[in-house]
């Protein structure tokens, strides 16, 4: 979602600020604007649509000035334009916001009753109106940002750039997560480690509630009780913040091709040489009598698979929710449960209210994550990195790949530690496991088929996707992927549902994806497929060669994938799915990696 970054340096800072955000790109936004303070002066640029806009506004009409804030604005209050565009400004204080402030609408009538009102629609103008309102009464930047911070409901990030005070930056955290970067004489302010990395490698992460006044000389930070707080200094692996598309065209295209490595990586990381599940001891689920996963989109799904492995893997009765249900649904829960948060950005909204919630009524609230410093890893009980790298493409691939692996991990010491699973099957199934990365990079050489189908499946209005057991949520991840990169309208349903209703839709216009390893339930979805058939709808199966060859008469396309262990499918069934939307998306030209309206960082409910 937004970006934010703030620079106190000793040079011009307009270019440094908007390559910070071309690195923050990756969240997703629709316009973009820089303020900076030059000879005393507070003045600002911005521009709708992408960051060349920017750019090319700021070649013509340069910003002067050694510090300055930036801001790529994903639109929540108010349409994506210029006037809803941050920095906000208003008399000597310009802002920039991530997140939403809940009480926006009572805080104007109050401004607009004295006085001040807004030009833009926006949530954030509102905040800095109240400032300039503080500092006409007299109050020192710090003092009014003190007070107004205060009067705010909801959760965001601010940061603060004042007329007339070329050596003062003022952040603010409750909610959304923000950096202070310390360099040789310069300051720095990002919404993630990410934008600030070719700067510093110093990061200062705010906790929830603290606010900071930044000179070149340092930061004071403050806890939510105005007290003088010390928060660590972090030295960040750029290595971990290096975001390139070494070669690929698309950021997409690169995180599909890096799966092997990174599961290799991540199975290496859990198990011990010798072939032992490396866990914590201290997540003993032999007392555990239910699991409760709980996450948004595509991490969602990934925890709909691991439902199916924790139950037949380890007989544990498994619950599911999205989110933003379950933090309002009052579930109840209890002491004998293990709550499980799965999330690729750690800072998705309704996940850790989610989290929050179940906090103090389950056993433990473990968390599986991407960024090992977000606040969901750091409120959890336990966090389990998933090791997957940076992921820049808003549609998540190798995060998906990597929650399974550690979910499949955990299902597994779940099974061990509850005693249905002995040494060999034990160790058994972690060999099926140890050989995905070799079969995935089988899937990844389908990628030219997969092109030539969907040459067709672009000109496709609908598309469904059909799955059986844990093929199911991956039916539901695959039209996810396509819907967000390529626009066709998609749905994944349980092949055993179709004759509920969807089988309506069939027609000849409508292609069908039937995902379908060969396993308990091929018979069954091959079954389903064949209604399809008979209603001349148009077959992908994707299967194997044995189960192209015994079902594969007659379908439109097929797609082989090599032989795997049933239990594991969907981890190497991803492949298949993530690479059809992909080319359908390069098919159809729309931008892959940044699809239009989405974000990659749902800090917002
Ligand atoms: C889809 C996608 C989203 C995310 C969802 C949760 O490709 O990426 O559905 O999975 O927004 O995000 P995280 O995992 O960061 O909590």
């Amino acid at each position: 979602m937004c970006g934010i970054v703030g620079v106190l340096g000793t040079h011009e800072v307009s270019p440094l600020i908007v390559e910070a955000l071309k690195r923050l790109e990756y969240r997703g936004y629709d316009s973009a604007g820089i303020a900076t303070v030059n000879s005393g002066r507070l003045d600002r640029r911005r521009a709708v649509g992408k960051l060349v806009n920017l750019s090319d506004l700021l070649v013509h009409d340069p910003l002067p000035g050694k510090s300055g804030i930036g801001h790529t604005r994903w639109a929540t209050h108010g349409a994506a334009t210029v006037v809803n565009a941050h920095p906000h400004k208003a008399g000597p204080v310009a802002v920039v916001h991530n997140g939403i402030i809940e009480n926006f609408r009572e805080l104007r009538e109050d401004l607009a009753a004295s006085g001040y009102v807004q030009e833009s629609q926006t949530d954030t103008e509102t905040v800095a109106l109240l400032l300039q309102r503080a500092m006409a009464n007299g109050a020192s930047p710090a003092d009014a940002a003190r007070s107004t911070l205060k009067l705010l409901h909801g959760a965001f990030a601010l940061l603060f750039l004042f007329d007339g005070e070329d050596d003062l930056l003022i952040a603010a955290r409750k909610g959304s997560p923000l950096a202070i970067g310390w360099g040789d004489g310069e300051m720095y302010v990002g919404s993630d480690a990410i934008a600030l990395a070719p700067m510093t490698d110093r990061i200062t992460y705010l906790d929830e509630g603290d606010w900071a006044v930044i000179t070149r000389a340092g930061a004071t930070i403050f806890d939510a009780q105005d007290r003088p707080a010390s928060r660590p200094e972090a030295r960040i692996q750029l290595d971990a913040t290096r975001i390139e598309k070494a070669g690929y065209k698309h950021f997409m295209a690169k995180e599909i091709a890096e799966q092997p490595v990174v599961i290799a990586d991540a199975l290496r990381h859990y198990t011990t040489r010798d072939g032992a599940i490396n866990l914590p001891e201290s997540l003993d689920f032999s007392t555990v009598d239910r699991v409760t996963l709980v996450a948004c989109g595509t991490a969602h799904y990934a925890c709909h698979v691991a439902k199916y492995w924790f139950e037949q893997i380890a007989g544990l009765p498994a619950d599911i929710d999205i989110a933003s249900e379950f933090r309002y649904r009052e579930p109840p829960l209890l002491p004998g449960a293990v709550a499980i948060f799965v999330s690729q950005s750690g800072e998705t909204a309704d996940t850790l209210a989610a989290l929050r919630y179940a906090k103090g009524k389950v056993g433990k609230v473990l968390s599986v994550v991407n960024v090992p410093t977000s606040s969901i890893a750091r409120e959890s009980d336990l966090a389990l990195p998933i090791l997957a790298g940076v992921e820049v493409g808003v549609a998540s691939t190798k995060a998906f790949t990597c929650q399974l692996t550690v979910l499949a991990l955990l299902a597994l010491k779940a099974g061990r530690d509850r005693g249905r699973l002995g040494p060999d099957e034990l160790a058994q199934h972690l060999n099926g496991l140890r050989a995905l990365p070799g079969l995935m990079n089988h899937a990844l050489g389908l990628s030219g088929d997969v092109a030539r189908i969907a040459e067709d499946l672009a000109r496709s209005e609908d598309v469904l996707f059909l799955g059986r057991g844990a093929m199911y949520p991956l039916a539901l991840e695959g039209a996810l992927k396509l819907k967000e990169i390529s626009y066709i309208h998609a749905e994944g349903y349980a092949s055993g549902e179709l004759k509920h209703g969807p089988i309506a839709l069939i027609d000849d216009t409508v292609p069908v994806i039937v995902l379908a390893p060969r396993d308990a339930l091929f018979d069954k979805t091959v079954s389903n497929m064949q209604e399809v058939m008979a209603r001349h709808g148009r077959v992908l199966l994707v299967s194997d060669a044995t189960g192209l060859a015994e079902a594969g008469a007659g379908v439109w396309r097929g797609l082989a994938l090599p032989e795997c262990p049933s239990l594991f499918a969907p981890i190497l069934y991803a492949v298949p799915a993530q690479l059809l939307a992909y080319h359908t998306a390069i098919a159809k030209g729309t931008d892959v990696d940044q699809p239009r309206n989405l974000a990659k960082s749902v800090t917002v409910e």
